[in-house]
């Protein structure tokens, strides 16, 4: 039963205090004992797909710090690789995906993408067989527009000028590929939760640099069918959705995707978010990863402030973004610390 666990109960419409709390990223490279797994594999996407080794790496964190909820190790460009597209993590440098070409996109193969990614669905189960019963269970993958950009550029940009300019040049196309992963994100987070997920994230890490209008149309409108798409066969399955950068339009995205919970970056006021995001929505965040690398009292005046400004309401206690690499494990555990004694 999932009664007893504190981020589905805050998704569900209550309260905790002290809230609540995980970190984006919390299994990764900042953690001695992901880096020794990690040194096991060839690839990153190797770790992605074994069980026995993604099963592990997910609950280093639980181990270490006990967070209140673990999240599914694996990526987002699992969903490209699925579909077909060569994906690659060169060590250092980041994802490389060889370029794909919108006049040519395939149809969409649901026993394609399923079967591709069964290795991640028995991560799910076997998590939630092992981790302690009030640990919420994470599933997630990425926002349709966010991993859009991977696939065109076929790396990160600081920008995202490819994709922008794709979607301006051959509307049309890009509309297509949106369609095609969304329609694989439906049936991937379906999949997650029955095999276990107590809510799923959707990642829109970039989704910051579209205009208002983009926005509606390549962030709010394929979250929304997603999330209507798997409550068609899934009604009780909880949403957090992660805008990043949204700002100002996380009030319509919260409004019409109808997710439970909503992620904030650390640009986000506090008043503002108290008063249009929390009456009707979760929040979770939303603290600047750079304090949490800075630590001391950079760290302490931070959490107190997210505390003080969205603690009134419903909050799940987070980063503003992913942990970085460079952050000190005992920068982590003042900031649970801090967080718990409140
Ligand atoms: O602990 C967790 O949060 C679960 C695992 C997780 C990873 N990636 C593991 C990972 C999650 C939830 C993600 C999401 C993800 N992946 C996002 C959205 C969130 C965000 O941080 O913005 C994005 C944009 C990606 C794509 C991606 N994956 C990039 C750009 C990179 C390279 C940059 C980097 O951080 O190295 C990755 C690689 C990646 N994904 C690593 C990990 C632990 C590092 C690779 C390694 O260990 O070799």
């Amino acid at each position: 039963m999932s009664d007893n666990r504190t981020v589905v109960q805050v998704l569900d419409g209550s309260r905790i205090w002290p809230p609540p709390i995980w970190i984006m990223r919390q299994a990764g490279r900042y953690l001695p004992e992901y880096r020794q797994i990690r040194s096991t594999v060839s690839s990153f996407l190797e770790l992605c797909y074994t069980p026995d080794l993604a099963v592990e790496v997910s609950l280093q964190p639980i181990r270490r710090y006990g967070f209140d909820a673990a999240i599914l190790f694996s990526d987002i460009l699992v969903i490209p690789d699925a579909l077909g597209q060569q994906v690659e993590f060169e060590s250092g440098q980041g994802p490389r995906l060889e370029p794909i070409d919108l006049a040519q996109l395939p149809d969409y193969d649901k026993d394609q993408v399923i079967n591709h990614l069964s290795p991640v669905m028995e991560t799910v189960s076997r998590l939630r067989t092992e981790l302690p019963d009030e640990t919420t269970l994470l599933g997630f993958c990425g926002a349709p527009w966010t991993v859009a950009t991977y696939m065109i550029a076929g790396r990160g940009t600081p920008d995202q000028a490819p994709a922008r300019l794709a979607s301006l040049r051959d509307p049309s196309g890009f509309a297509q590929l949106i369609d095609l992963i969304t329609d694989a994100s439906i049936d991937y987070l379906i999949a997650q939760l029955k095999a276990g997920a107590d809510a799923v994230q959707v990642f829109d890490t970039w989704a910051g640099v579209l205009s208002p209008g983009d926005f509606r149309r390549w962030s709010i409108a394929p979250m929304k069918k997603i999330v209507a798409g798997v409550r068609a066969e899934i009604p009780e399955a909880r949403f957090i959705g992660f805008p990043k950068g949204a700002n100002l339009n996380l009030a319509d995205y919260v409004a019409e995707t109808e997710v439970n919970g909503i992620g904030l970056d650390w640009s986000v006021p506090h008043d503002w978010a108290r008063q249009t995001l929390q009456p009707t929505t979760a929040v979770q965040g939303n603290l600047d990863p750079m304090r949490l690398i800075a630590g001391g009292k950079a760290l302490d005046a931070a959490i107190d402030t997210t505390l003080e400004g969205l603690g009134e309401g419903r909050l799940i206690f987070n980063l503003g973004h992913g942990i970085t690499p460079e952050t000190p494990v005992d920068h982590v555990a003042q900031l649970v610390q801090r967080v718990r004694a409140s």
